[in-house]
Protein backbone atom coordinates (compact mmCIF):
# COMPACT_ATOMS: atom_id res chain seq x y z
CA UNK A 1 0.00 0.00 0.00
CA UNK A 2 1.35 3.48 -0.46
CA UNK A 3 0.34 6.86 1.13
CA UNK A 4 1.54 10.28 0.88
CA UNK A 5 1.19 10.54 5.18
CA UNK A 6 1.18 7.43 7.42
CA UNK A 7 -0.36 8.50 10.18
CA UNK A 8 0.33 5.84 13.63
CA UNK A 9 -2.81 6.33 15.93
CA UNK A 10 -6.81 7.11 16.11
CA UNK A 11 -7.15 9.05 18.29
CA UNK A 12 -8.00 12.98 18.26
CA UNK A 13 -4.66 14.25 17.05
CA UNK A 14 -4.27 11.34 14.43
CA UNK A 15 -7.98 11.72 13.19
CA UNK A 16 -8.11 15.60 13.13
CA UNK A 17 -4.85 15.47 10.86
CA UNK A 18 -6.23 12.96 8.55
CA UNK A 19 -9.50 14.66 7.70
CA UNK A 20 -7.82 17.73 7.28
CA UNK A 21 -5.19 16.42 4.91
CA UNK A 22 -8.20 14.77 3.34
CA UNK A 23 -10.00 17.91 2.34
CA UNK A 24 -7.25 19.20 0.97
CA UNK A 25 -6.40 16.46 -1.20
CA UNK A 26 -3.10 15.11 0.40
CA UNK A 27 -3.85 11.04 1.08
CA UNK A 28 -3.74 9.68 4.87
CA UNK A 29 -3.70 5.91 6.29
CA UNK A 30 -4.37 6.11 9.88
CA UNK A 31 -2.82 2.73 11.81
CA UNK A 32 -4.81 2.39 15.02
CA UNK A 33 -3.81 -0.42 17.62
CA UNK A 34 -7.45 -0.60 19.23
CA UNK A 35 -10.75 -1.19 17.77
CA UNK A 36 -12.96 1.55 17.34
CA UNK A 37 -14.97 0.74 20.17
CA UNK A 38 -12.66 0.56 22.50
CA UNK A 39 -11.39 4.04 21.10
CA UNK A 40 -14.96 5.58 21.75
CA UNK A 41 -15.01 4.02 25.26
CA UNK A 42 -11.83 5.93 27.20
CA UNK A 43 -13.19 9.12 29.11
CA UNK A 44 -11.36 12.07 28.65
CA UNK A 45 -11.40 15.66 29.50
CA UNK A 46 -13.86 17.80 27.85
CA UNK A 47 -13.07 21.44 27.75
CA UNK A 48 -11.90 23.11 24.17
CA UNK A 49 -10.71 26.07 23.25
CA UNK A 50 -11.61 28.24 20.61
CA UNK A 51 -8.51 26.85 18.42
CA UNK A 52 -9.38 23.13 18.64
CA UNK A 53 -12.98 24.13 17.44
CA UNK A 54 -11.99 25.86 15.05
CA UNK A 55 -10.03 23.26 13.59
CA UNK A 56 -12.77 21.13 14.09
CA UNK A 57 -15.54 22.90 11.87
CA UNK A 58 -12.46 23.37 9.23
CA UNK A 59 -12.61 19.48 9.02
CA UNK A 60 -16.39 19.67 8.80
CA UNK A 61 -16.72 17.68 11.87
CA UNK A 62 -17.92 20.48 14.13
CA UNK A 63 -21.99 20.61 13.71
CA UNK A 64 -22.56 18.56 16.60
CA UNK A 65 -20.09 20.56 18.41
CA UNK A 66 -21.36 23.58 18.02
CA UNK A 67 -24.88 22.16 18.85
CA UNK A 68 -24.56 20.18 22.08
CA UNK A 69 -21.29 21.57 23.17
CA UNK A 70 -22.06 23.91 25.99
CA UNK A 71 -19.88 27.64 25.77
CA UNK A 72 -18.24 28.36 29.43
CA UNK A 73 -17.64 31.80 29.93
CA UNK A 74 -15.74 31.55 33.62
CA UNK A 75 -15.46 29.06 36.35
CA UNK A 76 -14.85 29.25 39.90
CA UNK A 77 -12.35 28.61 42.00
CA UNK A 78 -13.20 27.74 45.76
CA UNK A 79 -10.59 27.94 48.96
CA UNK A 80 -11.41 28.80 52.20
CA UNK A 81 -15.22 27.90 52.03
CA UNK A 82 -15.96 30.39 49.68
CA UNK A 83 -15.63 30.24 45.78
CA UNK A 84 -14.51 33.20 43.36
CA UNK A 85 -15.25 33.66 39.74
CA UNK A 86 -12.79 33.46 36.97
CA UNK A 87 -15.13 35.41 34.03
CA UNK A 88 -13.16 34.28 31.27
CA UNK A 89 -15.12 36.01 28.32
CA UNK A 90 -14.42 39.76 30.06
CA UNK A 91 -11.04 38.83 31.15
CA UNK A 92 -9.76 37.79 27.62
CA UNK A 93 -12.08 40.36 25.64
CA UNK A 94 -14.49 38.20 24.30
CA UNK A 95 -12.46 34.63 24.41
CA UNK A 96 -14.44 31.58 26.35
CA UNK A 97 -13.95 27.41 26.14
CA UNK A 98 -16.68 25.15 25.01
CA UNK A 99 -17.53 21.65 27.29
CA UNK A 100 -17.86 19.04 25.37
CA UNK A 101 -16.37 15.26 26.00
CA UNK A 102 -13.66 14.19 23.97
CA UNK A 103 -15.24 10.99 23.40
CA UNK A 104 -18.13 12.43 21.92
CA UNK A 105 -15.48 14.54 19.97
CA UNK A 106 -13.54 11.31 19.11
CA UNK A 107 -16.90 9.66 17.54
CA UNK A 108 -17.74 13.29 15.32
CA UNK A 109 -13.96 12.43 13.85
CA UNK A 110 -14.98 9.16 12.89
CA UNK A 111 -18.29 9.70 11.22
CA UNK A 112 -16.02 12.56 9.34
CA UNK A 113 -13.91 9.96 8.06
CA UNK A 114 -16.26 7.25 6.91
CA UNK A 115 -18.52 10.51 4.82
CA UNK A 116 -14.94 10.81 3.04
CA UNK A 117 -14.07 7.47 2.49
CA UNK A 118 -11.10 7.81 5.01
CA UNK A 119 -8.82 5.09 5.67
CA UNK A 120 -8.73 4.11 9.07
CA UNK A 121 -7.09 0.26 9.60
CA UNK A 122 -8.25 -0.63 13.61
CA UNK A 123 -6.61 -3.32 15.52
CA UNK A 124 -3.33 -2.92 13.60
CA UNK A 125 -0.96 -4.67 16.02
CA UNK A 126 3.21 -4.59 15.97
CA UNK A 127 2.99 -0.80 14.25
CA UNK A 128 6.22 -0.17 13.46
CA UNK A 129 8.05 3.00 11.54
CA UNK A 130 10.91 2.47 8.84
CA UNK A 131 13.68 4.31 7.60
CA UNK A 132 12.32 7.96 8.34
CA UNK A 133 15.79 9.07 8.79
CA UNK A 134 15.85 8.55 5.06
CA UNK A 135 13.56 9.77 2.02
CA UNK A 136 11.61 6.70 1.85
CA UNK A 137 10.02 5.92 5.31
CA UNK A 138 7.51 3.11 5.50
CA UNK A 139 4.97 1.65 8.19
CA UNK A 140 4.44 -2.27 9.01
CA UNK A 141 1.80 -3.82 10.89
CA UNK A 142 0.29 -7.17 11.21
CA UNK A 143 -3.52 -7.74 11.08
CA UNK A 144 -3.86 -11.63 11.90
CA UNK A 145 -1.45 -13.62 10.10
CA UNK A 146 -1.05 -10.76 7.25
CA UNK A 147 2.20 -8.17 7.39
CA UNK A 148 1.78 -5.41 5.35
CA UNK A 149 3.72 -2.51 4.27
CA UNK A 150 2.92 1.28 3.63
CA UNK A 151 5.23 2.92 2.08
CA UNK A 152 4.40 6.74 2.46
CA UNK A 153 6.38 10.28 2.11
CA UNK A 154 6.29 11.36 5.99
CA UNK A 155 4.75 9.35 8.93
CA UNK A 156 3.42 11.25 11.66
CA UNK A 157 3.20 9.91 15.30
CA UNK A 158 0.18 10.41 17.30
CA UNK A 159 0.13 7.33 18.84
CA UNK A 160 -0.38 9.12 22.72
CA UNK A 161 2.36 8.98 25.38
CA UNK A 162 2.71 5.01 25.45
CA UNK A 163 2.37 4.33 21.63
CA UNK A 164 5.54 3.26 19.30
CA UNK A 165 6.55 6.57 17.43
CA UNK A 166 8.62 7.65 20.14
CA UNK A 167 10.43 5.05 21.33
CA UNK A 168 11.42 4.30 17.72
CA UNK A 169 13.56 7.35 17.64
CA UNK A 170 17.09 6.35 18.71
CA UNK A 171 17.78 7.68 22.20
CA UNK A 172 20.90 9.76 21.89
CA UNK A 173 18.85 11.91 19.17
CA UNK A 174 16.15 13.32 22.11
CA UNK A 175 15.36 14.48 24.92
CA UNK A 176 12.85 13.65 27.97
CA UNK A 177 11.67 16.24 30.15
CA UNK A 178 9.55 14.98 33.12
CA UNK A 179 7.93 15.87 36.15
CA UNK A 180 5.91 13.14 37.94
CA UNK A 181 3.77 14.56 40.82
CA UNK A 182 2.63 12.57 43.81
CA UNK A 183 -1.19 11.77 43.50
CA UNK A 184 -3.43 11.03 41.65
CA UNK A 185 -6.79 12.21 40.64
CA UNK A 186 -9.85 10.02 40.98
CA UNK A 187 -12.43 10.59 38.51
CA UNK A 188 -16.42 10.14 38.64
CA UNK A 189 -18.52 10.12 35.99
CA UNK A 190 -22.54 10.16 37.35
CA UNK A 191 -25.62 10.75 35.61
CA UNK A 192 -26.76 13.69 37.69
CA UNK A 193 -27.83 17.05 37.65
CA UNK A 194 -24.18 18.67 37.77
CA UNK A 195 -23.91 20.68 41.05
CA UNK A 196 -22.37 23.53 39.12
CA UNK A 197 -23.31 25.17 35.68
CA UNK A 198 -19.85 26.33 35.66
CA UNK A 199 -16.85 24.19 37.02
CA UNK A 200 -15.25 24.54 40.33
CA UNK A 201 -11.91 23.96 40.64
CA UNK A 202 -11.58 23.92 44.78
CA UNK A 203 -8.59 23.48 47.45
CA UNK A 204 -9.12 22.30 50.64
CA UNK A 205 -6.30 21.33 53.18
CA UNK A 206 -7.90 17.49 52.57
CA UNK A 207 -6.48 17.92 49.07
CA UNK A 208 -7.89 19.31 45.55
CA UNK A 209 -11.34 18.33 44.06
CA UNK A 210 -13.02 19.44 41.08
CA UNK A 211 -16.66 19.65 39.66
CA UNK A 212 -16.98 19.53 36.25
CA UNK A 213 -19.54 18.35 34.17
CA UNK A 214 -20.34 17.04 30.13
CA UNK A 215 -24.20 17.93 29.88
CA UNK A 216 -27.08 19.34 31.93
CA UNK A 217 -27.53 15.54 33.18
CA UNK A 218 -23.93 14.09 33.55
CA UNK A 219 -21.83 15.12 36.25
CA UNK A 220 -17.68 14.38 36.06
CA UNK A 221 -15.83 15.07 39.41
CA UNK A 222 -12.61 14.29 40.85
CA UNK A 223 -10.97 14.16 44.00
CA UNK A 224 -7.23 14.12 44.31
CA UNK A 225 -6.02 10.87 46.26
CA UNK A 226 -2.13 9.48 46.81
CA UNK A 227 -0.98 7.20 44.30
CA UNK A 228 -1.77 4.13 46.38
CA UNK A 229 -4.63 4.44 46.68
CA UNK A 230 -7.35 2.21 44.15
CA UNK A 231 -10.98 2.66 42.52
CA UNK A 232 -11.89 -0.25 45.14
CA UNK A 233 -11.07 1.54 48.16
CA UNK A 234 -13.55 4.47 46.93
CA UNK A 235 -17.52 3.59 47.20
CA UNK A 236 -19.63 5.91 45.70
CA UNK A 237 -20.55 7.00 48.99
CA UNK A 238 -17.22 7.56 50.50
CA UNK A 239 -16.47 9.17 46.88
CA UNK A 240 -18.87 11.75 47.31
CA UNK A 241 -18.57 12.50 51.35
CA UNK A 242 -14.92 13.16 50.74
CA UNK A 243 -15.78 15.62 47.74
CA UNK A 244 -17.77 17.49 49.92
CA UNK A 245 -15.69 17.95 52.83
CA UNK A 246 -13.34 19.94 50.08
CA UNK A 247 -15.87 22.10 48.54
CA UNK A 248 -17.76 25.21 50.24
CA UNK A 249 -20.64 24.75 52.38
CA UNK A 250 -23.11 25.95 50.07
CA UNK A 251 -22.22 23.75 47.31
CA UNK A 252 -21.79 20.61 49.07
CA UNK A 253 -25.38 21.00 50.28
CA UNK A 254 -26.73 21.57 46.89
CA UNK A 255 -24.65 18.19 45.26
CA UNK A 256 -27.01 15.76 44.21
CA UNK A 257 -25.19 12.55 44.56
CA UNK A 258 -25.78 9.49 42.53
CA UNK A 259 -24.40 6.06 41.20
CA UNK A 260 -21.42 6.43 39.18
CA UNK A 261 -20.86 5.15 35.76
CA UNK A 262 -17.35 5.21 35.62
CA UNK A 263 -14.84 5.57 38.23
CA UNK A 264 -10.82 5.44 37.41
CA UNK A 265 -7.83 6.92 38.75
CA UNK A 266 -5.19 8.73 36.76
CA UNK A 267 -1.96 9.88 38.33
CA UNK A 268 -0.47 13.10 37.18
CA UNK A 269 2.60 14.04 34.69
CA UNK A 270 4.21 16.41 32.79
CA UNK A 271 6.09 15.01 30.22
CA UNK A 272 7.52 16.99 26.85
CA UNK A 273 9.87 14.93 24.16
CA UNK A 274 12.36 17.10 22.14
CA UNK A 275 12.70 17.49 19.23
CA UNK A 276 9.33 16.84 17.88
CA UNK A 277 10.95 15.73 14.67
CA UNK A 278 13.54 13.07 13.32
CA UNK A 279 14.07 12.85 10.03
CA UNK A 280 10.33 12.15 8.80
CA UNK A 281 9.08 11.35 11.59
CA UNK A 282 6.90 13.81 12.95
CA UNK A 283 5.40 13.89 16.28
CA UNK A 284 1.96 15.65 17.75
CA UNK A 285 -0.23 15.53 20.58
CA UNK A 286 0.39 13.40 23.54
CA UNK A 287 3.18 11.20 21.92
CA UNK A 288 5.40 14.40 22.36
CA UNK A 289 3.76 15.87 25.17
CA UNK A 290 1.38 15.11 28.48
CA UNK A 291 0.44 17.54 30.81
CA UNK A 292 -1.69 17.27 34.66
CA UNK A 293 -5.28 17.70 33.44
CA UNK A 294 -5.73 20.69 35.91
CA UNK A 295 -5.50 23.44 33.59
CA UNK A 296 -7.04 21.78 31.05
CA UNK A 297 -4.44 21.63 28.33
CA UNK A 298 -4.65 18.17 27.33
CA UNK A 299 -6.36 17.89 23.64
CA UNK A 300 -5.51 21.54 23.11
CA UNK A 301 -1.39 21.35 23.35
CA UNK A 302 -2.55 19.08 20.53
CA UNK A 303 -4.59 21.37 18.86
CA UNK A 304 -1.42 23.67 17.84
CA UNK A 305 0.43 20.73 16.95
CA UNK A 306 -2.08 19.57 14.46
CA UNK A 307 -2.74 23.14 12.96
CA UNK A 308 0.94 23.53 12.39
CA UNK A 309 1.70 19.99 10.80
CA UNK A 310 -1.67 20.68 8.69
CA UNK A 311 -0.09 23.95 7.31
CA UNK A 312 3.25 22.34 6.78
CA UNK A 313 2.23 19.29 4.72
CA UNK A 314 -0.34 21.87 2.77
CA UNK A 315 2.50 23.70 2.31
CA UNK A 316 4.76 21.07 0.91
CA UNK A 317 2.27 19.24 -1.18
CA UNK A 318 0.61 22.80 -2.91
CA UNK A 319 3.32 24.84 -3.48
CA UNK A 320 6.53 22.96 -2.72
CA UNK A 321 7.21 25.02 0.61
CA UNK A 322 8.79 22.90 2.88
CA UNK A 323 9.29 26.04 5.79
CA UNK A 324 6.76 24.89 7.55
CA UNK A 325 7.71 21.66 7.82
CA UNK A 326 11.36 22.96 8.88
CA UNK A 327 10.36 25.03 11.90
CA UNK A 328 7.50 22.30 12.98
CA UNK A 329 9.30 21.58 15.97
CA UNK A 330 10.52 24.82 16.98
CA UNK A 331 7.22 26.71 16.73
CA UNK A 332 5.45 23.38 18.47
CA UNK A 333 7.45 23.02 21.61
CA UNK A 334 7.13 27.35 21.78
CA UNK A 335 3.89 26.38 22.48
CA UNK A 336 3.55 23.22 24.16
CA UNK A 337 6.11 24.95 26.71
CA UNK A 338 3.46 27.54 27.70
CA UNK A 339 0.93 25.02 28.18
CA UNK A 340 3.18 22.64 30.43
CA UNK A 341 4.01 25.91 32.42
CA UNK A 342 0.46 27.06 32.99
CA UNK A 343 -0.31 23.38 33.76
CA UNK A 344 2.16 23.22 36.42
CA UNK A 345 1.25 26.24 38.05
CA UNK A 346 -2.05 25.52 38.31
CA UNK A 347 -1.63 21.82 39.29
CA UNK A 348 1.15 23.80 42.07
CA UNK A 349 -1.52 26.65 43.32
CA UNK A 350 -4.63 24.05 43.85
CA UNK A 351 -2.95 20.91 45.33
CA UNK A 352 -1.77 19.82 48.55
CA UNK A 353 1.72 18.00 48.62
CA UNK A 354 2.40 15.71 50.63
CA UNK A 355 6.39 17.30 51.47
CA UNK A 356 5.04 20.50 51.21
CA UNK A 357 6.85 22.66 54.43
CA UNK A 358 4.67 25.74 56.03
CA UNK A 359 6.57 27.68 54.12
CA UNK A 360 5.61 25.75 50.91
CA UNK A 361 2.39 26.45 51.97
CA UNK A 362 2.23 30.07 52.68
CA UNK A 363 3.37 30.87 49.30
CA UNK A 364 0.47 29.04 47.80
CA UNK A 365 -1.87 30.98 50.21
CA UNK A 366 -0.22 34.16 49.08
CA UNK A 367 -0.51 32.92 45.12
CA UNK A 368 -4.33 32.56 45.81
CA UNK A 369 -4.77 35.97 47.02
CA UNK A 370 -2.42 37.79 44.81
CA UNK A 371 -4.68 36.26 42.04
CA UNK A 372 -8.12 37.57 43.38
CA UNK A 373 -6.75 40.86 44.26
CA UNK A 374 -5.13 41.55 40.62
CA UNK A 375 -6.97 42.05 37.39
CA UNK A 376 -3.57 41.16 35.56
CA UNK A 377 -2.81 38.16 37.66
CA UNK A 378 -6.73 37.15 36.49
CA UNK A 379 -6.35 37.88 33.01
CA UNK A 380 -3.39 35.60 32.32
CA UNK A 381 -4.43 33.30 34.17
CA UNK A 382 -7.68 33.47 31.41
CA UNK A 383 -5.71 33.82 28.73
CA UNK A 384 -3.90 30.79 29.36
CA UNK A 385 -7.16 28.99 29.83
CA UNK A 386 -8.56 29.72 27.06
CA UNK A 387 -5.59 28.97 25.12
CA UNK A 388 -3.00 31.11 24.03
CA UNK A 389 -2.53 31.88 20.09
CA UNK A 390 -1.34 29.04 17.74
N1 LIG B 1 0.12 1.61 17.12
C1 LIG B 1 -1.04 2.18 16.70
N2 LIG B 1 -1.80 2.96 17.48
C2 LIG B 1 -1.39 3.18 18.73
C3 LIG B 1 -0.18 2.64 19.24
C4 LIG B 1 0.58 1.82 18.37
N3 LIG B 1 1.72 1.26 18.80
N4 LIG B 1 -0.04 3.05 20.51
C5 LIG B 1 -1.09 3.81 20.80
N5 LIG B 1 -1.93 3.90 19.73
C6 LIG B 1 -3.20 4.62 19.64
C7 LIG B 1 -4.04 4.57 20.90
O1 LIG B 1 -4.83 3.38 20.94
C8 LIG B 1 -4.87 5.82 20.79
O2 LIG B 1 -6.11 5.59 20.15
O3 LIG B 1 -2.93 6.00 19.46
C9 LIG B 1 -4.03 6.76 19.95
C10 LIG B 1 -3.51 7.95 20.74
O4 LIG B 1 -4.58 8.73 21.16
P1 LIG B 1 -4.52 9.66 22.46
O5 LIG B 1 -3.80 8.96 23.55
O6 LIG B 1 -5.91 10.12 22.71
O7 LIG B 1 -3.58 10.89 22.03
P2 LIG B 1 -3.90 12.13 21.09
O8 LIG B 1 -4.68 11.72 19.89
O9 LIG B 1 -2.61 12.86 20.90
O10 LIG B 1 -4.91 12.99 21.94
C11 LIG B 1 -4.53 14.06 22.76
O11 LIG B 1 -5.40 15.09 24.75
O12 LIG B 1 -6.95 15.32 26.47
C12 LIG B 1 -5.73 14.80 26.11
O13 LIG B 1 -4.64 12.84 26.82
C13 LIG B 1 -5.78 13.35 26.23
O14 LIG B 1 -6.03 11.76 24.53
C14 LIG B 1 -5.92 13.03 24.76
C15 LIG B 1 -4.92 13.91 24.19
C1 LIG C 1 -13.19 17.15 32.81
O1 LIG C 1 -14.35 17.57 32.67
O2 LIG C 1 -12.94 15.94 32.70
C2 LIG C 1 -12.12 18.11 33.12
C3 LIG C 1 -12.38 19.48 33.09
C4 LIG C 1 -11.38 20.37 33.38
C5 LIG C 1 -10.13 19.93 33.74
C6 LIG C 1 -9.84 18.57 33.75
C7 LIG C 1 -10.85 17.66 33.45
O3 LIG C 1 -9.16 20.83 34.05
Amino acid sequence: MRTQVGIIGGGPSGLLLSQLLHLRGIDTVVLEKHSRDYVLRRIRAGVLEHGFAALMREAKVGERMDREGQIHEGFYIAHDGIKERVNLKELTGGNTVIVYGQTELTRDLYEGRDRLDGIVIHNAEDVKPHDFDTSRPYLTYRQGVDAVRVDCDYIIGCDGFHGVSRQSIPKDKMREYERVYPFGWLGVLSRTRPVSPELIYATHERGFALCSLRSPTLSRYYIQVPLTDSVEDWSDAKFFEELQRRLPEDVAAAMITGPSIEKSIAPLRSFVVEPMRFGRLFLAGDAAHIVPPTGARGLNSAASDIYYLYHALVDHYTKRDDAGLESYSRRALARVWKGQRFSWWMTALLHRFPDSSAYDRRLQETDLAYLFSSQKALASLAENYVGLPF
